[in-house]
Parts: structure tokens; C-alpha cells; sequence
């Protein structure tokens, strides 16, 4: 499998959807409704909702079935990229390769469009799954969960309480799971979860899941020291100026490229849990995602 272009294909039939749910820029208030569509369509790699369909494919036909839930993940994604592109959370002006929200909408508007990103996901998932509603239900509760104080935004906290602080590895740990590490693993789950996957397999996914999220954060602070902006679609350097908790400031680069292969090789061996044939897809996509440069 060609992961990239996979991932593209995804990504078109994702944005086709996204496009249908939103309300159109020409509806009042019109600048808000820019707002909330300029980030999500600036770009954007859609690894998450990619991973979801990637995970109930492997369990069911009719893969249209997860939209709703794929549009929901990248939604809240999205909410917390113009939030922490904030000036008073990272301070970022540049992001999926355009200026942030904030930077064209102003720091109130952007606020309110990240507010409606993620509250209008959950109102896609209640108001559009077709899947019964105990499963519904669940995989819910499995996002609220992983978006807040005990996931992404808990993460969050603690990214900015640390800056500047001095760092240990559980600590770095703690941040990385949560922040990134969550919505991660809620994507590998929800598919499995939708997809009324066996338990065991639910648990192979769910482990996956949660060592891809760390790899997939330390690459990430790797790529910000060693890529370029035209590359990130990000400005890079920005966490050591910050003096943020990252995998290179604790440990150096040469470290922290063999600790999220370590991280990836975790991911791999979770899926010992799935047959063969299932999780070789799986392989592929953290094998990807360890080497990817943007
Ligand atoms: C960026 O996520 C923020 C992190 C959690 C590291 P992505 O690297 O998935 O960003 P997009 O969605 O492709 O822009
Ligand atoms: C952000 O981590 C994780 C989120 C929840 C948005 P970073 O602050 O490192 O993400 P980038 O580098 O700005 O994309
Ligand atoms: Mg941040
Ligand atoms: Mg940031
Ligand atoms: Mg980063």
C-alpha cells in the first residue's frame, strides 16, 4: 500500500463531506463562517480521521457509515490548531502553510471559530450516525474524553505550565500521550469501537493507538528542529524558543530518533494482536508516519 496516496484518497472524500455538513460562507454571519472553514481547508493531512476509516475497513464494509465521525475528529483536531496557535497559548503565525486564523481573523474571532469546530463535532456525531445508538453513544464519549482534561486539553495544560521549566521523562511522557498521544488513539478506537470489532482486537487497536500518538509527537518535535517552514507548513524552532518540553531538548536528536522508532516498534507489536492480513495496513501506516517529513 501506498500510505501517501491512501491517505490523499482519503482526504478528498473527507473534505467532499466536510464541505456538504458546513454551513456555506455566504450564510450571515459570513466572516465567521470563513473563519470556521479557512483553517479546516487550508490543508492538513487528516491523519486522524484517515485512521479511523483505515481501522473499521479492516473490519467492515461501507466505510461512508464513519463520516461522520472522521469529519468530528478532524473538527476537534482542527479547534485545538487555531487554539493553540493562540497568541496566549504557542503564538503561531503560520499554520497548514497560510497565516494562522487569529492572524486573519483576529485572536476573538479565531476563538469562536475553534469554540464551533469543536462543539458542532458533537453535534454531527449525536445528530448524523447511523450506527446504533449504544455504539454512537460510545464513541462519543470515547472523543469528549480523549479532547478533554483527561486528553488533548489536559496535555495542553501541562505543555504550558512546563514551558521553561526543567523537564523528566515522565513528565515529557505525560504531556506527549496527552496532548497529541489521545486523539491518536481515540481514532485507532473509534474505528474499532463503530466497527463492533472483538474485544481483543479493540485492545490491539487501542495499544497501537496510543504508541503511534507518542511517535507520532516526537517526530513532531524532531521535524520542528529539523524542518523547514515550505516543508512543515509551520514555522520551525519555535520550541526551543519557547523553551518548550520536547523529546530533543530532554534527550538530543540522535535520541529521540531512535526513541520514537522505539515507540513505533511498540505500535507494531500491539498489533500481534490482529491476524496477519489485518495488520499489515496498520504496519504501514506507523512505518510512514516514523519517517514522515511533514
Ligand atoms: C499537528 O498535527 C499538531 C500535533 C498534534 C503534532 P498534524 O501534524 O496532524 O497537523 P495537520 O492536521 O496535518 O495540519
Ligand atoms: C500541539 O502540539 C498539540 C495540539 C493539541 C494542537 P504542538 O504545539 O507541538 O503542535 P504544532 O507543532 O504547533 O503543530
Ligand atoms: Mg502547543
Ligand atoms: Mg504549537
Ligand atoms: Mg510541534
Amino acid at each position: 500500500m501506498n500510505v501517501s496516496s491512501e491517505m490523499d484518497k482519503f482526504a478528498r472524500k473527507l473534505e467532499r463531506y466536510l464541505d456538504e455538513i458546513l454551513p456555506k460562507e455566504e450564510h450571515f454571519p459570513r466572516e465567521f463562517h470563513r473563519a470556521i472553514r479557512y483553517s479546516l481547508f487550508v490543508g492538513g493531512k487528516r491523519l486522524r480521521p484517515f485512521l479511523l476509516e483505515a481501522v473499521y475497513s479492516l473490519f467492515r464494509k461501507e466505510s461512508e457509515r464513519v463520516l461522520p465521525f472522521a469529519a468530528a475528529l478532524e473538527m476537534v483536531h482542527t479547534y485545538s490548531l487555531i487554539h493553540d496557535d493562540l497568541p496566549c497559548m504557542d503564538n503561531d503565525a503560520l499554520r497548514r502553510g497560510k497565516p494562522t486564523n487569529h492572524m486573519v481573523f483576529g485572536e476573538a474571532k479565531a476563538m469562536l471559530a475553534g469554540d464551533s469546530l469543536l462543539t458542532y463535532a458533537f453535534e454531527l456525531m449525536a445528530s448524523r450516525s447511523d450506527f446504533e445508538p449504544s455504539v454512537t453513544l460510545e464513541a462519543i464519549t470515547l472523543l469528549a474524553g480523549a479532547a478533554g482534561f483527561r486528553g488533548m486539553a489536559g496535555g495542553q495544560f501541562v505543555d504550558i505550565d512546563s514551558e521553561g521549566k526543567e523537564m523528566t521523562q515522565p513528565l515529557l511522557e505525560y504531556i506527549h500521550t496527552h496532548k497529541t498521544g489521545e486523539m491518536i488513539r481515540a481514532a485507532c478506537l473509534m474505528g474499532a469501537l463503530l466497527a463492533s470489532a472483538p474485544d481483543k482486537e479493540k485492545e490491539a487497536v487501542n495499544e497501537y493507538g496510543k504508541w503511534l500518538g507518542l511517535a507520532f509527537q516526537i517526530r513532531d518535535d524532531i521535524l520542528d528542529c529539523t524542518g523547514t517552514a515550505r516543508q512543515l507548513g509551520k514555522s520551525p524552532g519555535k520550541d526551543k524558543k519557547s523553551g518548550k518540553a520536547t523529546y530533543p531538548a530532554l534527550f538530543g536528536l540522535e535520541t529521540s530518533l531512535h526513541l520514537a522508532e522505539e515507540a513505533t516498534s511498540k505500535a507494531l507489536s500491539a498489533l500481534d494482536g490482529l491476524g496477519k492480513t489485518k495488520k499489515e495496513v496498520l504496519e504501514e501506516v506507523a512505518l510512514f508516519l516514523c519517517s514522515r517529513e511533514t
